[in-house]
């Protein structure tokens, strides 16, 4: 089954498999959101139901807490939980300093209550996530169905006076309606193309009434684990300014990859 990956799934596994040495027993981890770190709830579930680790994970979606119950995670609420040893999450783009966009699965809102509810925020991704400047991704912004519109438009003005490359912005949609968030709101996408001051654009953007929260992750991570298609991983802690590279041996995990064909 491993063969079968392609090498960006395979980058997005061995990350989340080495993210999975930081977690210990008796944790409360923040389980974060998208295909890598579905691969990341995948592995925990398997030390859980294998090596008897005993953790309380916290889910920033329902997809996320459908698959962690459905591997053998323990779900409580964040409220239950009130505070997290670790966090473990995609993103959509990192940079040097290891600031973030996330949400392009519709997430970020959880994803940030949680990131900033924990010690420690790991970030799990493949290579292609690394920029020089955020924004080639289109940043999300959640904002409240009431008037979306107007909203809209108040994103829009605002971006005139911001350092960025583009100022268009999209409703996002799931087939004819608007997607829905978790939260019953809607997300816009802002094509920016380059952002020169995200914490700038991050502090304005929530000003804006109707606004509930962007997809800007400034200061919040600790360390990302950065997989290549190879099973070569590199982890940079930004704290401890240190870099450390390892190897994931697919042929050991051959399990996980067979739960995926039940
Ligand atoms: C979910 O809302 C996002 O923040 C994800 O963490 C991000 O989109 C990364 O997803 P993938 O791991 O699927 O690329």
């Amino acid at each position: 089954m491993s063969a079968d990956l392609s090498p960006i799934d395979k980058a997005k596994f061995v990350a989340a498999k080495r993210a999975c040495d930081f977690v210990e027993d008796g944790m409360r981890v923040g389980l974060g959101t998208g295909s890598t770190a579905a691969w990341m709830v995948r592995c925990l579930g398997e030390l859980v139901r294998e090596d008897g680790l005993n953790i309380q994970g916290v889910p920033t979606s329902s997809r996320t807490a459908d698959l962690a119950r459905e591997v053998g995670i323990k779900v409580i609420s964040l409220d239950e939980a009130k505070w997290l040893d670790l966090t473990i999450d995609g993103a959509d783009e990192y940079d040097a300093n290891l600031n973030l966009i996330k949400g392009g699965g519709g997430a970020l809102l959880q994803e940030k209550i949680v990131a900033t509810a924990s010690d420690q925020m790991i970030v799990i991704a493949d290579i292609g996530k690394q920029v020089d400047a955020l924004g080639g991704f289109p940043l999300p912004v959640e904002v409240i169905p009431f008037g979306w519109q107007t909203t809209k438009a108040l994103v829009e003005e605002t971006l005139v006076g911001l350092d960025v490359l583009g100022q268009t912005t999209t409703l996002r949609m799931n087939g004819e309606a608007p997607y829905i968030t978790d939260e019953g709101n809607h997300i816009l996408d802002l094509h920016l193309h380059r952002i020169n001051n995200a914490r700038q654009l991050s502090l304005v953007m929530n000003q804006i009434p109707g606004v509930v929260e962007n997809g800007l992750f400034i200061d919040i991570c600790d360390a990302v684990v950065i997989g290549h298609g190879d099973g070569r991983v590199e982890v940079r802690d930004i704290n401890a300014g240190t870099v450390e590279e390892d190897k994931i041996d697919f042929l050991e995990n051959e399990n996980l990859f067979s739960d995926l064909t039940d």
